[in-house]
């Protein structure tokens, strides 16, 4: 098929014609960088998705909605679970969660055993943080810039048994990854245990150089706990190759899975060192010991399966690529524009899907507001620890032909 038959088809044929075992073949030895500008092929994952026509949507970083066959399976599983009754969660439940932990930890090339099915990224991360052996006095580093929920949690600890957390600032346009890894080295003591680092900084969408801070920290004897909370699914990556000892993610962020799913990765020889936070039968040595949930939505966590078929249907690497061409198509056309300010590292090897904008005299929450009610176009506003601006986030279905509808509608508001 060429591209004009293609795009005939999309206007015509069934969902599974546009996006399927066809297309996919059509396109397997197509380069992610070439297949990221290619607009049928997208177009095509477009159809798959059921969009609110009345807004375009650049807010896809709170978490990225399912496509609509991932939709039915998840209602399908819904539906099975509660038919069942309890003989699913007697006779069937531990084998179907083994098969997609085992996915799971395949997707993120770890062993099964390092890896547990936890709600989301708070609740991996937290699960680290009120797990460790804190004794007063030690201490813990973090970036002002990191999300609130673990921040409170260390702050918790702080309360509970004296240790002490020391924040740095994240250079926001660094020059070379040594820069970055200065900071965190500097705030580095005799008494640090922990150090944590966003693997994609969630307001501005700069993504770290984690392996380089993780192997600075070790050589220092510090652990490295990494919120992979916008990176998982969005960047291509093998969670063993960050060199990290824990890494919590959402899975209903990047990986469009229903909400209420997240990872936690334990490195093996760290799991026995971790309180859980619940009671469990399981030994020490054994990742489940974290993972007791009692009776809980297990539905959503089959899902998980529906949303890599999707996922690994597009291609990591090509979904990647194809977010951060979306990302420099709107970003590069305002950069240097008089009032307009990216809060976003200009290299393009630092930042991927998500960027930040701000306009000079504008305030967050009002350039949030005018985008909406004057053009229609969701954001999220940021106004804090040195970034003021509203964060956009297009995901697989959005076009260029809506990120020109952004870009025209901020450099309106600036002029
Ligand atoms: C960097 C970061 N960490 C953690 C979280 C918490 O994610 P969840 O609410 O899914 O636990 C978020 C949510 O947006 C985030 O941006």
């Amino acid at each position: 098929m060429n591209k004009r038959d293609f795009l005939r088809t999309v206007g015509g044929a069934s969902v599974g014609l546009m996006f399927g075992p066809e297309l996919l073949a059509q396109y397997a030895d197509t380069p992610a960088a070439i297949l990221a500008e290619d607009e049928p092929f997208w177009a095509a994952v477009r159809t798959k998705f059921k969009l609110a026509p009345e807004y375009i949507n650049l807010e896809n970083g709170y978490y990225c909605f399912q496509p609509e066959e991932v939709l039915e399976q998840f209602i399908g599983h819904v539906r099975r679970v509660n038919l069942m009754g309890s003989r699913y969660m007697r006779t069937v439940k531990d084998e179907d969660k083994l098969r997609v932990r085992t996915r799971l930890a395949a997707l993120a090339g770890c062993s099964p055993g390092e890896l547990i099915i936890t709600r989301n990224t708070t609740e991996s991360l937290d699960t680290v943080i009120s797990g460790f052996n804190w004794d007063a006095g030690d201490e813990a580093v973090m970036a002002n810039q990191d999300y609130g929920a673990m921040i409170d949690q260390f702050r918790l600890q702080a309360r509970r048994y004296g240790m002490v957390n020391r924040f740095i600032d994240i250079p926001m346009d660094p020059r070379s990854d040594d820069e970055v890894v200065r900071v965190y080295a500097n705030a580095l003591t005799s008494k640090t245990r922990l150090l944590m680092i966003p693997h994609m900084v969630n307001i501005t969408g700069h993504v770290l150089p984690v392996r380089a801070i993780c192997d600075m920290a070790h050589a220092r004897g510090v652990q490295v706990m990494v919120d992979g909370a916008h990176a998982f699914a969005h960047l291509d990556f093998r969670l063993p190759d960050l060199h990290c000892d824990y890494y919590g993610a959402s899975l209903h962020k990047w990986l469009s899975v229903p909400l209420g799913a997240g990872i936690l990765y334990v490195k093996t020889e760290r799991i026995a060192g971790l309180w859980p936070v619940y009671g469990d039968g399981s030994p020490d040595g054994n990742i489940n010991k974290l993972n007791h949930t009692g009776t809980h939505p297990v539905h959503t966590d089959l899902g998980i399966e529906n949303a890599i078929a999707f996922h690994e249907a597009i291609g990591a690497a090509r979904k990647e690529a194809r977010l951060r061409y979306l990302q420099r198509y709107w970003s590069d056309k305002v950069r240097g524009t008089p009032k307009i300010v990216m809060n976003t590292p200009a290299d393009i090897t630092r930042s991927c899907g998500i960027a930040n904008v701000g306009i000079a005299g504008v305030k967050p929450g009002d350039l949030m507001k005018i985008l909406f009610e004057q053009h229609k176009i969701w954001t999220v506003a940021i106004d804090g620890v040195g970034v003021h601006g509203v964060r956009v986030t297009p995901q697989v279905y959005t076009t260029p032909a809506e990120l020109d509808a952004f870009v025209k509608a901020l450099k309106t508001i600036a002029a």
